[in-house]
């Protein structure tokens, strides 16, 4: 049998341990050959294919990024793009497909499967941590971990000058790492794209840090909003997804911070320095497991279905419920942390 194999979306840590366990189980157990395909779907809907086999995959599982390639290509946006999926499919022989992306990638691979009968397999992505269906999405634990050296970083210089630094960190929809990385580190505020903050309640805490002769080191997932809706937004434009990008949150909160306390602000982007990089020894762990049993699903023709983490288990969950919802943060765990704030 022959299997494809795609990274779609976003990069992330962690997609290499994925592929390269897809394809050791696939070769040593089940006698599969496989085919990669370039960058996303605009591999299959191109027939735009690489060489995927053991000697491939050798080394890959510390490397970042992923060896394939990929993109945001969407082919149910492109004219005919089912049907020039089916045929590539069909002309280099590929009997099932697994699919490792986010919320869009996998959102493609439900339609195909559950409208079009394409047999695809879904494996779940993005240092977000906001797909539902699964407990932790891989990746995530590598960007909180370079988020917290950053805050812990920091700190330092911030005591130094008795300033304020505010670190923007990724997270359009979802406060996650934010919420994460601001705990671990120690951060006196954290603000996420689910709940609209108070630039008056953050000017406080800031204040308050002050008084208690610290440094405030304020985090903001690049998603939160002022509650007053009276951000000034400097470059508003629609990002890869169609979504409209709301640039430069944690620049106007350090302005914002300084104008209404008078203490110096600072700002640090960390950007996708959070997406690059080697994977953390978990996110290796569970991209190989997730990969393991991505070709097990294969192996017993159960398509339509993702592969999920519950608990310490990995289970297989339909494609569909990972991408009707998006996970965001839950208020009383968000609250839980306000402890901390001020
Ligand atoms: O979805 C993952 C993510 O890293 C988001 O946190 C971030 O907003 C986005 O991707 C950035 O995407 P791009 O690399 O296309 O700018």
């Amino acid at each position: 049998m022959k299997v494809g194999v795609l990274t779609g979306g976003g990069d992330c840590p962690g997609l290499n341990a994925v592929i390269r366990a897809v394809v050791r189980k696939g070769v040593q157990e089940y006698g599969y050959d496989f085919t990669g395909f370039r960058d996303g779907w605009r591999g299959p809907l191109e027939g735009d294919t690489v060489p995927l086999d053991i000697p491939a995959v050798r080394g890959i599982l510390p490397r970042g990024g992923t060896v394939l390639g990929s993109s945001r290509t969407n082919p149910l946006k492109q004219r005919d793009g089912i049907r020039r999926i089916k045929d590539n499919l069909a002309a280099l022989g590929v009997e099932a497909l697994i699919t490792i992306g986010g919320e869009d990638t996998l959102g493609v691979a439900t339609r195909l499967a559950d409208e079009y009968g394409v047999p695809c397999v879904g494996v779940p992505k993005t240092i977000d941590n906001d797909l539902s269906a699964t407990d932790y999405t891989f990746g995530f634990d590598t960007a909180v971990g370079i988020a917290t050296e950053a805050i812990d970083r920091l700190h330092t210089t911030a005591e130094s000058h008795m300033r304020v630094l505010v670190v923007e960190v990724m997270g359009r929809h979802a406060g996650w790492i934010a919420l994460h990385s601001g705990l671990a580190g120690g951060a006196n505020v954290i603000l996420i794209p689910e709940q609209r903050f108070d630039v008056e309640q953050v000017c406080s805490w800031v204040t308050s840090r002050f008084r208690a002769s610290y440094a405030p080191i304020v985090v903001v997932a690049e998603g939160a909003m002022p509650r007053d809706g009276d951000m000034v937004l400097k470059d508003e434009s629609l990002d890869s997804y169609g979504h409209v990008r709301l640039s430069g949150v944690g620049e106007w909160l350090a302005k914002q911070i300084e104008k209404r306390t008078g203490n110096e602000a600072r700002t640090t982007v960390l950007g996708h320095v959070q997406r690059g990089g080697t994977p953390s020894a978990f996110d290796r762990w569970l991209a190989t497991r997730f990969g393991l049993h991505a070709v097990d699903c294969v192996h017993d023709g159960d398509f339509g279905k993702m592969v999920a983490l519950r608990g310490t288990d990995i289970v297989r969950v339909p494609i569909a419920e990972a991408t009707a919802r998006l996970k965001t943060v839950d208020p009383a765990l968000y609250e839980e942390v306000g402890v901390f704030f001020g």
